[in-house]
């Protein structure tokens, strides 16, 4: 049972990882900044792939495109995955697309709720936003992946007095009421679905399974760019789990960036 009222402990985490999930080392902090922050410290200073930075709560968490992430204490779960896998730079949102994977999975095990996933990087259940996931690289010489930092951010029960006002209508969460570590279990079952995923990273074997998973095929779509918005037709998810979109003049975009993101016509 989680020790000191609503802050996950590493031995609650540790002693639940199963499978390849065993290889990660967990630390865990009460209220911290970001825990992407600090994962990348600790990259810069050479730590060794595997290391789980998880915090209760975080004052300055971060979202894409420079936002904020809300990390109230005790609801959620903030994670962040130092990884230094063997592969080309332009592969980097294959880390994204796992985790987006292996959030889903872990949902299903520990809940009967059907979390889907909205391209690239939002974990949705019944319309509402309940994870995002922001991945940081650093590049080494010869396009190469250094590291990279694999920031989960889940809303695991509604906070004291509901979300914020600027999230309310979007955010949801996976759980109904706190029953003990709800949160702990669902962090191990994050990383030990994560660790298991990420043996076929060079593969991208497991992209059938995010294609299954999204959300967004089917949809009429806002295309977000720094230059500007484009409605258009969200067709399908391809094997780099690319989404193809077909605008309203008929010409067709295969969408892979992190500067690129798209909002639902329900959004
Ligand atoms: C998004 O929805 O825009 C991505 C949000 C990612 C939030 C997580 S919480 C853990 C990690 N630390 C951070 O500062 N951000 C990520």
């Amino acid at each position: 049972m989680t020790e000191k009222t609503g802050f996950i402990q590493a031995k609650e985490i540790n002693s639940r990882l199963h499978g390849a999930g065993g290889c990660f080392r967990v630390e865990t902090y009460e209220t911290v900044d970001s825990t992407n922050a600090i994962a990348r410290e600790r990259a810069a200073d050479g730590e060794p792939e595997g290391l789980v930075v998880i915090a209760s709560a975080q004052t300055a968490g971060r979202g894409r495109k420079g936002r904020s992430f809300f990390s109230p204490e005790s609801t959620g779960i903030y994670m962040s995955l130092l990884l230094r896998p063997q592969i080309a730079a332009e592969l980097a949102l294959r880390i994204t697309t796992v985790a987006a994977v292996s959030v889903c999975q872990a949902i299903e095990k520990l809940s009967s709720r059907r979390p889907g996933i909205k391209w690239v990087n939002d974990i949705f259940i019944d319309g509402r936003k309940v994870c995002g996931i922001l991945t940081e690289t650093a590049l080494a010489v010869g396009g190469r992946l250094e590291y990279a930092v694999l920031g989960i951010g889940v809303n695991a029960l509604e906070p004291e007095g509901g979300f914020p006002d600027d999230i309310r209508d979007i955010a949801g969460s996976v759980f109904a009421a706190d029953e003990g570590d709800r949160r702990a279990q669902l962090a191990a079952e994050i990383i030990s679905c994560f660790a298991e995923n990420y043996a076929q990273l060079a593969d991208s074997s497991y992209a059938e399974e995010y294609r299954r998973r999204c959300i967004v095929p089917g949809s009429r779509v806002m295309v977000l760019r720094p230059d500007g918005t484009r409605e258009a037709d969200a067709l399908d998810v391809d094997d780099e789990c690319r989404l193809l979109v077909r605008y309203d003049d008929g010409t067709e975009e295969l969408l892979y960036s992190g500067e690129i993101s798209i909002k639902l016509n329900r959004d």
